[in-house]
């Protein structure tokens, strides 16, 4: 420490001070939040561009009047036009379904806790494990959505491991995927595939909610209601916040968006389908950090179709995500956490895939608000939508 350490310490004062707070950042400051983790995040993009999107991703569903809340950690008595950045990170507010003891499926709020920051001079203070120690109680009751909504859990990815994030009560769950690599296709489409376009979200969404709902009071009616099953709420503007930060992402580093987010097969009432959307670290430059993320699985009807057509419906799927990953730049494709149907699909289409556990990045970490350990949380459809 150099001769102004008083100074200093008034400055950077130790992580557990009651001089440090945690509040909201100005408009003046987020520019300045996100230009610093562009180094981190923002390869595929300028400066310029990766400030555009993080103002554009503040006005899309999901995020949009207020749905986003903007976290900082700083100095209770420094102005708001000139304090320090000491931490930060966001919430976005989510629909989200949960079983009760007695085998109901209610529906509760979830915040999402995404982009965790500390400026690389302020690091190792603990600043943002008394960032993340706040952030959690706060958003305990942050928008809620009356006394019948509460907010019952909140979920965050890490991408350092399982460590940082369980001392803050962050439990890490299941954090797997079947990879494929992008192909080109060039044999004839099964009958009955078709691709999936914005238009077709809204009715998918819908009945997968529905299905989802189900499957939950199934699971609590098997286990007599001894765990809580969660879900976040696979809903059109979850989806929507994904596509429409792609079609930024695409259009800034391939001049155009895709038309194909996914695609279906099989008649209504029996089909199958996954969504995608493609995500981009490493640009055009290379491939690398480019990935085609399945969103979203869902087979319809998983006791009644005949595996045959669910098996020829799965590979059609996944020959059209492959060739488009392979359109789209991309390394691999990753679906995370299959369910056991799905995971007999993958190993049935004749397709080869890699199966792997992570545990550094992209952590599903999830912290419940009730009384109950994380073992007795079972986090249904933990699949790749319910990221920020
Ligand atoms: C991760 C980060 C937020 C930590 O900020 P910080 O203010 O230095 O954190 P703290 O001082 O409170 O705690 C540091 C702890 O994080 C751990 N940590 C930091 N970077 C890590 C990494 N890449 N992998 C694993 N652990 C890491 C440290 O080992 C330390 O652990 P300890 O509490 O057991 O000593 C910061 O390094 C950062 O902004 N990194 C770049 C962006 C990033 O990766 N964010 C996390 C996204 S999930």
């Amino acid at each position: 420490m150099g001769s102004n350490g008083a100074a200093d310490d008034q400055a950077h004062p130790p992580s557990s001070s009651p001089l440090i707070t945690l509040t909201h950042p100005t408009p003046a400051e987020l520019p300045k939040i996100s230009a610093l983790s562009h180094p981190n995040w923002g390869g595929a993009l300028t400066l310029q561009d990766y400030l555009d999107r993080e103002d554009y991703m503040t006005t899309v569903p999901l995020s949009k009047n207020g749905g986003i809340t903007h976290w900082l950690l700083t100095l209770a008595s420094s102005p708001e036009s000139d304090r320090p950045i000491l931490a930060s990170c966001e919430s976005i507010k989510k629909r989200a379904f949960y079983t009760t003891p007695s085998g109901e499926v209610r529906e509760g709020i979830a915040h999402g806790v995404a982009s965790v920051f500390t400026d690389p001079q302020y690091r190792g203070k603990g600043y943002a494990s008394r960032m993340m120690s706040d952030v959690g109680e706060k958003v305990r009751t942050w928008q809620l959505g009356g006394e019948d909504r509460p907010v019952v859990f909140s979920v965050l990815y890490s991408d350092i491991g399982k460590g940082f994030y369980s001392k803050h009560g962050w439990a890490p769950f299941q954090s797997s995927h079947v990879a494929w690599t992008p192909a080109e296709f060039s044999g004839e489409r099964a009958a009955g595939v078709k691709t999936i376009g914005y238009h077709e979200l809204a009715e998918l969404c819908a009945v997968d909610e529905r299905l989802l709902k189900e499957r939950l009071a199934k699971m609590a009616k098997a286990d007599g209601g001894k765990k809580r099953h969660v879900a976040l709420a696979p809903e059109l503007d979850q989806l929507l916040w994904h596509l429409m930060r792609e079609d930024f992402m695409t259009k800034h580093i391939f001049g155009k968006t895709p038309e194909v987010r996914g695609a279906v097969y099989g008649e209504k009432g029996r089909r199958v389908w996954a969504v995608w959307t493609r995500g981009f670290y490493g640009g055009l430059r290379t491939t690398e950090g480019n990935t085609l993320h399945v969103l979203r699985v869902v087979v319809e009807d998983e006791d009644d179709t005949p595996e045959e057509e669910l098996v020829e419906g799965f590979k059609a799927i996944v020959e059209i995500a492959r060739a488009e990953a392979k359109e789209w730049n991309s390394e691999d494709i990753q679906m995370w956490n299959p369910t056991k149907v799905v995971k007999k699909l993958v190993e049935k289409i004749g397709v080869e895939y890699e199966f792997v556990e992570r545990d550094k990045k992209s952590i599903a970490s999830l912290r419940w608000y009730g009384e109950e350990a994380a073992d007795e949380i079972d986090w249904v459809a933990n699949e790749k939508y319910a990221w920020c």
